[in-house]
């Protein structure tokens, strides 16, 4: 199968639209990152997704949609659900609400809920608008991989195995959206994103976030959000993330390169001075950009043939939280504090 790449400009997305409705997946731009869209309604076209992405079946996906109307026709939103959907949307905010019998068992891997979000990409919504459908899409890599946070990272997965991608440009977020379970009274976060439990909390009042965001799982564990079993995010040089005072981190981690070839420095531009004479890749100024640029980096770091990846963790505040969750991933949790 040749995979086609079109601007997403108003004839590529009624092409993607038409694909859509006739059973195709296509990927998709959001604002966090690149999606593997197909008809959330149709068992088949949503089997496709995971089919191409090598998704294994345990593992639901994500249901856009335009608003709060759409998503009431797919889920029973608890009072909580609509105020965050109200705050929050459109934008990289997903809720886990009770699904209604019309979304398929395929899409929500068989659980009782359904993971919902409104993108503000304006390619997405007009995808969304044109099409008229509600779109399972999961990040649009091979299952495994970094996510894509743009048009290049799909077709380096994806080509051949799907028909369509739709070129909305480079992702403004670069992290997977805040999964937040509200089914209950209090909102959950499984996955940290770029809505921090500070926003969520200055809406709901509290805000709780599941330990599994920042630990592996115990033997025997359940996950409470299926993704978080299965290993994510990794390049394929290993990565090991170091903890402690700048000072020390930075000379725990120029020992390890002097003792490693072809290893490389993952840090922010301001860290930079410190790792003179070695292979650096800069995350920019701040937070912001460091999502922006974390998943290009880590596959960029690929292409150079680095070995080795040695970041200095991040304060685990704010979007740090999300950053870290996404690092410690990467680096299997291989983690060393100085
Ligand atoms: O930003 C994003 O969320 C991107 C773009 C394309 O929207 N999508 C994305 O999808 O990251 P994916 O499939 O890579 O991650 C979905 C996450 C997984 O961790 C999955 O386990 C969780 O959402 N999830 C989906 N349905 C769930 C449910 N019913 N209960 C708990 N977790 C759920
Ligand atoms: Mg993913």
């Amino acid at each position: 199968m040749e995979t086609r790449r079109l601007p997403a400009d108003q004839a590529g997305i009624i092409k993607a639209a038409q694909a859509l409705k006739a059973g195709q997946v296509v990927g998709v731009p959001t604002e966090t990152v690149y999606g593997l869209g197909a008809d959330a309604l149709n068992p088949r076209a949503v089997a496709a997704i995971f089919e191409a992405k090598g998704r294994p079946a345990d593992n639901p996906l994500i249901v856009h949609v335009l608003g709060k109307a759409q998503a009431q026709a797919l889920a029973a939103l608890t009072p909580l659900a609509i105020s965050l959907m109200d705050a929050f949307w459109p934008g990289p905010l997903t809720l886990v609400a009770p699904r209604l019998p019309v979304v398929p068992d395929i899409v929500t891997a068989g659980l009782p809920t359904v993971a919902l979000r409104a993108p503000s990409h304006p390619a997405m919504r007009a995808l969304l608008l044109e099409s008229g459908l509600a779109i399972a899409a999961p990040s649009a890599n091979r299952s495994g991989a970094p996510s894509p946070t743009a048009p290049e990272h799909v077709l380096a997965d994806l080509s051949g195995l799907i028909p369509l991608v739709l070129d909305g440009g480079p992702c403004e977020v670069g992290l997977e959206s805040t999964v937040v379970d509200a089914t209950g009274a209090l909102p959950l976060v499984l996955r940290p994103g770029a809505v921090t439990p500070e926003m969520i909390a200055a809406v709901a009042g509290d805000c709780l976030v599941a330990p599994s965001a920042m630990r592996p799982l115990k033997e025997g564990e359940a996950a409470l959000s299926p993704g978080l079993r299965h290993r994510h995010y990794a390049p394929k040089a290993p990565l090991t993330l170091v903890k402690g005072p700048p000072d020390r981190v930075a000379a725990h981690i120029r020992r390890l390169c002097a003792q490693e070839e072809g290893a490389c420095v993952l840090v922010l531009e301001e860290r930079l001075p410190a790792y003179q004479g070695l292979s650096t890749f800069s995350l920019g100024q701040d937070l912001g950009q460091a999502a922006h640029r974390l998943f290009a980096l880590l596959r960029q770091a690929d292409e150079a043939g680095c070995k080795r990846i040695l970041a200095e963790a991040l304060p685990e505040e704010g979007l740090g939280l999300a950053l870290m969750n996404r690092l410690a991933r990467a680096a299997d949790f291989d983690i060393q504090s100085v």
